[in-house]
């Protein structure tokens, strides 16, 4: 027990030391930069990777026997690279079948010679394909994707279905789901789908070839991913054009009930802020890409009814459902003063704000015990969330976060506070006001 209050303490003055010789050092300020793998696809709030990283070292500093990271709010799988460069195991989950696929790709195999040969002959089968029919169909197409540009991606999709590996028809759907979020009618200046103007859309038309983007995102993918498996093998985690170590990527809602028990020595992630319906929609920014893409080849559990509407993810991710939400929150009031202050103050708001809120945190709180049920006992944990406005009461997931913890014998170690450096929260959109700071909370699991 002693031991263990020395390794917090030990842990908490390292991370702080940081932040005493440089009090701007965890905003990453001119270390926020993507390199490797991170650049594939522009996920919504992405986590910084050096940040990660350094994290993940200060641990296994303090805990040296961390071998195993757990990440149930996946996303692009930055954690997930970081892991690998630090040669750890990792498991991480997410319920969007875009953040399944990313993950899957970006976690090999690392067959770059293979692949440029095979991206070559892709390619020029998508050149070289005449055909003038759109090969999908789904509400609104031809709302967002102007003729000549559809074709040409039902060129490039049938060239990808006819690769016959699944690691390299992985590396494709990810580089098309990119290209689609590049050439269809929906602004990129904000994660919501949003139709350009019409004169946009015209001007657009006659410049932009699907195929010449998809070109460009894959060279510059496969430089990337040559890029980190250089540096794995230099650090002897390659074996085969493999990873060496375990690496898992599971597509399922965090609120279940755990697949694995006292399993992983560190938590390292970043749920939702609770704005997904307003402003950060991870599910409405993957719909179109994944129209594009074949279902199967992300996993057995992504049919055609995760794209029902272009809401469907997002209202099976937290918060979502608004069913009975405030009744269902009474959970969290027990177990959360901040909460409980909140919902006293949202009470003279519009309803759906108090029902917004409620439904987050109904259900950020039904992932808690299955998070901390996966972990090991005193298993460190370092959540990364951003507090947010509704109306103009600043909700403080830190501190709900930190009281929902407390309240199952967690405890907290330090608490990080850094400033967002770069536009990806799409600062553009009326977000830019709710959110400028994150906070970075090192928590540790009790005994159980
Ligand atoms: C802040 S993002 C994670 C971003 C990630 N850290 C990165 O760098 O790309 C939060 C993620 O939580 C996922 N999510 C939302 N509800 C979920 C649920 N019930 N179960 C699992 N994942 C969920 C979203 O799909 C999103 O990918």
């Amino acid at each position: 027990m002693i031991k263990d209050q020395t390794s917090s303490e030990e842990l908490k003055q390292l991370l702080n030391s940081y932040s005493n010789e440089n009090t701007d050092f965890w905003s990453f300020r001119d270390r926020a930069e993507r390199e490797h793998t991170h650049v594939y696809f522009q996920y919504p709030a992405m986590m910084v990777p050096k940040m990660q990283g350094q994290l993940i070292a200060a641990v296994r500093k303090v805990a040296p026997g961390t071998n195993h990271i757990f990440d149930p709010f996946v996303g692009s799988g930055t954690t997930m690279a970081e892991a690998m460069m630090q040669g750890l195991n990792f498991t991480g989950q997410d319920i969007n079948p875009l953040a399944i696929l990313i993950c899957r790709a970006k976690m090999g195999p690392f067959y770059d010679q293979i692949l440029q040969k095979k991206l070559g002959i892709i390619i020029n089968a998508a050149r070289n394909d005449h055909n003038t029919k759109i090969d999908i169909d789904f509400p609104g197409r031809d709302k967002w994707f102007q003729p000549k540009i559809a074709i040409e991606l039902s060129h490039i999709r049938k060239a990808i279905l006819n690769e016959a590996e699944l690691w390299c028809r992985r590396f494709c759907w990810v580089a098309l789901a990119e290209t689609v979020r590049l050439t269809s009618n929906s602004r990129t200046s904000t994660f919501k789908l949003h139709i350009r103007s019409e004169d946009d859309i015209k001007k657009r038309d006659a410049t932009i070839s699907p195929i010449n983007i998809f070109e460009t995102i894959t060279k510059r993918n496969l430089t990337s991913l040559a890029k980190q498996k250089k540096t794995l093998k230099d650090k002897g985690l390659i074996v085969d054009d493999q990873y060496r170590g375990y690496v898992e990527i599971k597509h399922c809602d965090t609120a279940k009930p755990a697949y694995n028990v006292n399993s992983y020595d560190l938590l390292v992630t970043s749920p939702p802020y609770g704005d997904n319906g307003t402003t950060v929609p991870y599910g409405q920014h993957s719909y179109l890409p994944l129209q594009w893409i074949d279902l199967k080849d992300i996993d057995d559990t992504v049919g055609a009814e995760w794209l029902k509407t272009t809401k469907e993810i997002d209202s099976r991710s937290l918060g979502g459902a608004k069913d009975k939400a405030l009744e269902a929150a009474s959970d969290v009031q027990g177990q959360s003063k901040s909460f409980r202050q909140i919902m006293a103050e949202l009470k003279d708001e519009p309803k759906d704000r108090s029902v917004r809120v409620a439904a987050f945190y109904r259900d950020l709180n039904n992932c808690i015990d299955p998070i901390l049920t996966s972990l090991k006992p005193k298993a460190y944990m370092i959540w990364t969330v951003g507090n947010r406005r509704v109306g103009n009461h600043p909700i403080p997931i830190d501190q709900i976060l930190i009281e929902l913890l407390n309240a199952r014998g967690a405890v907290l170690v330090t608490r990080l506070q850094r400033a967002i450096p770069t536009k990806r929260m799409a600062l553009r959109n009326k977000s830019s006001s709710t959110m400028r700071s994150e906070v970075v909370l090192v928590m540790k699991k009790g005994d159980e």
